[in-house]
Formats: structure tokens, C-alpha cells, sequence
């Protein structure tokens, strides 16, 4: 009856086998499915819905194993899936009537999660796990929260000493957005700003302001940007400056200025006003560098073409029906209905505003004193002439290729800017400094002259906006609104 020696030892040996390879196939999970997730982190806007989709690999069905999703602990779960039914009772509440199941490839291993309206809170890592009989597996999913913010709102306050104090505001962001201020030239201007959040959200409101000491400053951007989203948001203000700006409007009989308005913005002169002129007395420093940057211009009648009439103040010009009868002379566009100011750059900085009202075709900007004047001009940066156009409702930067814009809003008046060190000529919406279009990187081989056209037979006229001091009297104005 004695065993075989060797059975003894035989038998102890197979079961030890048997028992690794147990252990081997349920222990931490079965060898034979992995789960996948994405590789990246998932980015989900808030307001909006986003899946999380995790797939088994080889791409066996999951038909009959429980899925799970879970944030730190596997329950309560954001979402359960067993035995082809959703079940909440392991639910968090955070995820309570926000999730949605998604099987439709269920047979070939991909299933997801849809969490609806996202939040800050869903910002974080996921977890999917699956799982059958004894066996299971899991991947990690890491989601993004991004949220772009409302259309930043400026306040401008006077603040009556020297300075001006603007703020910017704008809330819904998250993570913490960049906040950046600019000036029309693209200039960055130091600021502070504050972020909060919101208990209930947690999304970021800003709160920036700059306090610019450059009294030439004619208007600031503030652009605020989400660092996961490319968009910006960005709004613009004119800061009210010294000196002011005023249109002569024309009489219908050009040569009379019968009325004068004050244009949309800018201070008007008030006699009763006299802190505002113990202000400017004390200003006169900053006040003359923004004089010598804001040009007032006179049209030369030498280079009007015969199918124009020049005010005889020279701010206005408009378009005839008919040639007139006129001496002759080289500077004179004898085709195009063309003209030019009589101001002459060949350095520094200028600024001019030219009243467009309703005209329906016109070209404003500079041009080489060079400009041919005989034909058609050809009107394009390569022969001299930097400008911007309207015709048939469009506006068009005539670069080379044309450049078609879209101004935000019908252009009332135009605000033309050189700097001929910089290289630069830009076109503004005088009614809020916004820019329209700039040339950069230019190098001028001349000087440079204010250039109009007035295109179509329309009686409408171009008015070029006066300046005027503010502590000076205007005989022009007095009889304003
Ligand atoms: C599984 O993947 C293989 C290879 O990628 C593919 O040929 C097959 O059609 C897939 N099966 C299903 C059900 O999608
Ligand atoms: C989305 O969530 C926000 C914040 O929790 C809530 O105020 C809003 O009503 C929700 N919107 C929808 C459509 O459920
Ligand atoms: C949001 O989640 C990601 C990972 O998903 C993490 O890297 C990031 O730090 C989280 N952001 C915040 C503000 O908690
Ligand atoms: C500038 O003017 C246009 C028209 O008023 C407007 O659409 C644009 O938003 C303005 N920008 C600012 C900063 O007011």
C-alpha cells in the first residue's frame, strides 16, 4: 500500500502550479482585456457637455461587465453601468441627472460618458474601470475645464488730478485668464488686476486697471485670454483728451459755414467751465506735445481736381457735377477727382480726422508729394499712396493686394495717423479711437501729403475736423448746440 516515492513528491508540485496559475489569471485583474483611455487630457468647455470614452483593448465586446467611472474613490462613482442598466444609487450627487451612458459600440469594446453642463468642478482625473467575473482593469482619463469669460467692459473715470483711471471688468473664466492692456498702437500698459471666484461656479471674475500717465494716450485695449482656448476677448475705449476735436459742418452752399457742431466726442468748451481751464494751465506741457501730434490741415485748392469745390476755409471739399474752368497747373489731379492738404510731413508724428458722414464713396490717407497728378493714379503703396477707401458699402485698405475690412460700425469719421520715423500709417473710427487698418514697417522716400478723393456724384462733402484749445475762444463753435 506504500505510495511510490516519487507521488509524494509530485503531487505538492502540481498543485503549487495549479495554484500560480490561478493567482496569474484573477488576481489583480485578468491578462486577457486592458482598458484604454485617451492619452491626452480631455478639454471641456463650461456650459457645454463632454464624453469620456475609455475602450477595451483587443476590442472585445462589454456587453455583460459592469463600467464604472469614479473620481478618487470607485463609489460613490460619477457614473455606473451593470448588467446593461444605468444604476444611481452609487452616484455622487455632483453628477445627479448629468450623466448619459453611451453603448452604442458596445459590442466592439468603446463605451463613454457624457457629463453634461460642465463645470469648474468637473476640472480634474477620471478613472473608467471594467469589470467581469473576477477580473478587471482600469484607465485614467484627465479632463480640462475651460471657461472664456464675457466681453470685458472699460470704465473710463476722470479722476480729475492728473491722471485718468481705467477699469476693466469681466467674469466666467477659468483657469486664470491672462489680462493684458494695450494702447492704439499695440503698446503694452502696466496694470493690476485682481482675480476672484465664485463660490457658487468657480469661475474667475478680473478686475484690471491701469492709471496711464501718457496724457497723449488717445485709447486703451483690454484683452483678456483663456491660456487652453485661442480666442480673446478684447474691448477697446477713446479716452477723452486734450485738445478737442470739432467738424465745421458745410452749408449746403459750400464757401458759408452757416453751423458748427461739435463732433460725437471730446470735450466741449464750456465758458462756465473754469476748473477745466486751471486744469488745462497746469497741463499746457502735455497739452502742446498733443497738439504737435493732433494736425490741423487746410485743403490746397492748387491740387484739386476740376471736379472739386474747396470751402473757403479750406476744411471742406466736395464733389461738381461738372468740370470747372481752372488754370492749369502741375499739381493739379486733372482726372481723378483728387486733392490734397497743404501740410507737408517729412518727420515726427501727425493725427487727423476727417468727417465722412454718409458720402457714399471716398479715399482718404497720405501720399507721396511725389504722387503723379496727370490720368489715373494708380492707388497703391508701390506708387506712394498708403489709404483707405469705401465704395459700394465696402471698406477696402488699398494695399497691394486690396485688403477688405469691416469696420464694426458704420465709419461717421475717420482718424488718420502717421508716424513717419515708425514707418506707419493707420486708419482709426474716430468715434472711439478703434483701429481699422494699419500699414507698418513703411520707409517714406519723401515727404508726405494728407490725400482725399471723392469718388461718385455725390454733394456730400469731406470735412477735415478742426483742433481747438480748449482755453482758447473759438469764434466758430460759440454758435454750437
Ligand atoms: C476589432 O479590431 C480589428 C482590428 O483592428 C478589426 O478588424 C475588427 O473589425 C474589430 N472588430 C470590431 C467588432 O470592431
Ligand atoms: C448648468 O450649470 C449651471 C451651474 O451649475 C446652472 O446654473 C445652469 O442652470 C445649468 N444649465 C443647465 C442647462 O442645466
Ligand atoms: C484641472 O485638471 C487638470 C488635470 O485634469 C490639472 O492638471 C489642473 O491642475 C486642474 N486645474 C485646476 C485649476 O485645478
Ligand atoms: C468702437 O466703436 C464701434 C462702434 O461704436 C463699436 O462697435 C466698438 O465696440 C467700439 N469700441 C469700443 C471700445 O467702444
Amino acid at each position: 500500500m506504500a505510495r511510490p516515492h516519487h507521488d509524494d513528491a509530485t503531487l505538492p508540485s502540481f498543485l503549487a502550479t495549479f495554484i500560480l496559475l490561478q493567482l496569474l489569471s484573477t488576481g489583480n485583474g485578468k491578462s486577457d482585456f486592458r482598458v484604454l483611455g485617451p492619452p491626452d487630457p480631455l478639454l471641456a468647455i463650461v456650459g457645454q457637455d463632454k464624453e469620456l470614452p475609455c475602450q477595451l483593448s483587443p476590442n472585445i465586446s462589454a456587453e455583460g461587465m459592469e463600467l464604472r467611472w469614479y473620481r478618487d474613490q470607485p463609489s460613490p462613482a460619477v457614473h455606473v453601468h451593470k448588467n446593461g442598466e444605468d444604476m444611481y444609487e452609487e452616484q455622487m450627487v455632483e453628477y445627479r441627472g448629468r450623466t448619459t451612458f453611451i453603448g452604442k459600440h458596445m459590442v466592439r469594446g468603446e463605451v463613454a460618458v457624457r457629463i453634461h453642463n460642465i463645470t469648474v468642478f468637473d476640472n480634474g482625473t477620471y478613472h473608467c474601470i471594467f469589470k467581469e467575473h473576477t477580473s478587471h482593469n482600469q484607465a485614467t482619463l484627465w479632463l480640462k475645464v475651460a471657461g472664456l469669460g464675457s466681453s470685458p467692459r472699460i470704465h473710463v473715470t476722470d479722476t480729475r488730478e492728473k491722471s485718468i483711471r481705467a477699469e476693466c471688468t469681466s467674469a466666467g473664466w477659468f483657469p486664470e485668464p491672462t489680462v493684458e492692456w494695450l494702447d492704439l498702437r499695440g503698446q503694452l500698459v502696466p496694470s493690476e488686476t485682481h482675480f476672484s471666484a465664485s463660490p457658487r461656479t468657480g469661475l474667475l471674475a478680473v478686475v484690471s486697471i491701469v492709471t496711464p500717465q501718457d496724457k497723449a494716450l488717445r485709447g486703451l485695449i483690454c484683452s483678456i485670454s483663456n491660456p487652453l482656448l485661442p480666442e480673446k476677448k478684447v474691448a477697446e475705449t477713446y479716452l477723452p483728451n486734450l485738445p478737442s476735436y470739432y467738424c465745421f459742418l458745410a452749408s449746403a452752399t459750400l464757401g458759408l459755414v452757416t453751423a458748427a457742431i461739435a463732433c460725437a466726442f471730446g470735450k466741449q468748451p464750456k465758458e462756465e467751465d473754469k476748473s477745466e481751464e486751471d486744469e488745462d494751465e497746469a497741463d499746457r506741457g502735455a497739452s502742446a506735445e498733443a497738439e504737435s501730434f493732433h494736425t490741423s490741415l487746410s485743403l490746397d485748392p492748387e491740387t484739386a481736381s476740376p471736379k472739386l469745390m474747396v470751402s473757403e476755409d479750406r476744411k471742406s471739399v466736395k464733389r461738381l457735377l461738372f468740370d470747372q474752368d481752372l488754370s492749369p497747373s502741375f499739381k493739379r489731379f486733372d482726372q481723378d477727382p483728387c486733392i490734397l492738404a497743404q501740410e507737408r510731413f517729412d518727420t515726427g508724428r501727425h493725427y487727423w480726422e476727417v468727417e465722412v458722414r454718409d458720402r457714399r464713396a471716398w479715399i482718404l490717407g497720405v501720399c507721396l508729394e511725389s504722387l503723379g497728378r496727370e490720368g489715373r493714379i494708380p492707388k497703391s503703396p508701390q506708387h506712394g499712396l498708403w489709404a483707405l477707401e469705401f465704395y459700394k458699402k465696402k471698406h477696402r485698405a488699398l494695399s497691394y493686394p486690396r485688403t477688405c475690412l469691416s469696420p464694426l460700425q458704420p465709419l461717421w469719421r475717420v482718424g488718420i495717423s502717421l508716424d513717419f520715423e515708425a514707418g506707419k500709417v493707420s486708419f482709426h473710427n474716430a468715434a472711439n479711437g478703434s483701429l481699422i487698418y494699419e500699414f507698418s514697417g513703411l520707409s517714406f522716400s519723401g515727404p508726405l501729403q494728407p490725400f482725399f478723393c471723392l469718388w461718385t456724384h455725390d454733394p456730400r462733402p469731406l470735412t477735415i475736423c478742426s483742433v481747438v484749445r480748449e482755453t482758447e475762444e473759438d469764434p466758430e463753435s460759440s454758435g454750437g448746440p
